[in-house]
């Protein structure tokens, strides 16, 4: 098969859609044909070589961590989905020709392959963050950075639960904002005034996307430090707030269900920009200079 790879730590010139060695579903794993893969800023962080922990890099590096496609194995154990079955979810080195998921959902008939790619680590962080902060109907949220893939996911997924939704982005990005539901605020300097202003009334919780605004700003927003969720800034829980990474708070396959359903109902809307397989530089270039709209993905 061919799959996105790299060989050497650099920028997104470094990528090759090259030759690799096909992938098995193990135990507990689906594999699928992949018909989209989206592209998340840990790809370009990974091919930079911020992840590595400064260890020199050994042999080939693939990139991906969700997708869409149709299920053509499936491993020991798994119940309730087969062959031939549409899909999205989340895995590793899901940007080639096959994936092989850990964690999937159904994909909605009426939900195109691009956009279903994009909901697999976005839609699971969405809710990590909505359960972590036990948003519920009536409260109110701040969204530091809402109009990415993470943000915008998040914005929708708190209105679906009966919350307002607050979210910060650059004014180009306000009316997008305005369009999936959320009141619009600019970041920088003087944003917790801005928030402040907006909510009219108390903040129940932050969810912290962006990983840029000083945590402290962040924490005067809540009623208490850890009602600041962050995903983006690992500094934050130093001040009291909470990290999340994704770890043993992860819900996976409960989340990608929700937001299928979440997807079906047009609840939830994720507005794309595909690219080939062969293009993906394209791609991680734009994801790269930090102000998507949405979400980049890949697709054969
Ligand atoms: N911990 C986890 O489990 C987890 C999971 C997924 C992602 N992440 C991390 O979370 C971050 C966001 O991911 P993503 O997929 O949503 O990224 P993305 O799609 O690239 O979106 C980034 C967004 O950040 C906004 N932004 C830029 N500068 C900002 C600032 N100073 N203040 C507030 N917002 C700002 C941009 O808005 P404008 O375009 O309007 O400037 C853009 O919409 C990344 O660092 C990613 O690695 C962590």
């Amino acid at each position: 098969m061919r799959a996105l790879q790299y060989r050497t730590y650099g920028g997104p010139e470094v990528l090759e859609w090259a030759e690799a060695p096909d992938p098995h579903a193990g135990p507990g794993q689906i594999r699928i044909v992949v018909r989209a893969a989206s592209v998340n800023p840990i790809d370009w962080k990974t091919i930079s070589g911020a992840m590595s922990g400064g260890e020199p890099m050994l042999g080939t590096g693939y990139l991906g961590y969700d997708a869409a496609g149709v299920v053509d194995e499936t491993g020991d154990g798994v119940t309730g989905v087969a062959v031939g079955d549409d899909v999205f979810g989340r895995g590793r080195n899901t940007q080639a020709q096959y994936a092989v998921l850990d964690s999937w959902a159904a994909k909605p008939p009426s939900i195109d392959w691009a956009v279903a790619a994009s909901a697999g680590v976005a839609g699971e962080t969405s809710e990590r963050g909505l359960r972590l902060l036990d948003v519920k109907a009536g409260d109110t949220l701040f969204i530091d950075g809402g109009a990415g893939g993470v943000g915008a996911a998040t914005v929708q997924m708190a209105l679906a639960r009966g919350a307002n939704v607050i979210a910060s982005s650059s004014e180009a990005n306000h009316d997008y904002l305005r369009e999936i539901g959320a009141t619009p605020v600019r970041y920088g300097q003087g944003l917790a005034e801005r928030v402040r202003a907006a909510a009219g009334g108390p903040v129940d919780a932050v969810l912290d996307v962006a990983g840029k605004t000083p945590v402290e700003d962040l924490i005067s927003l809540a009623p208490e430090p850890s009602q600041v969720v962050s995903i983006a800034n690992y500094a934050a829980g130093q001040d009291g707030a909470r990290v999340t990474g994704g770890g043993a708070d992860s819900q996976p396959m409960q989340a990608l269900a929700q937001v299928a359903e979440l997807l079906a109902q047009n609840k939830l809307v994720i507005k794309v920009q595909t690219f080939p397989f062969d293009r993906a530089a394209e791609a991680y270039r734009i994801s790269q200079s930090g102000h998507v709209r949405g979400k980049l993905v890949l697709v054969p």
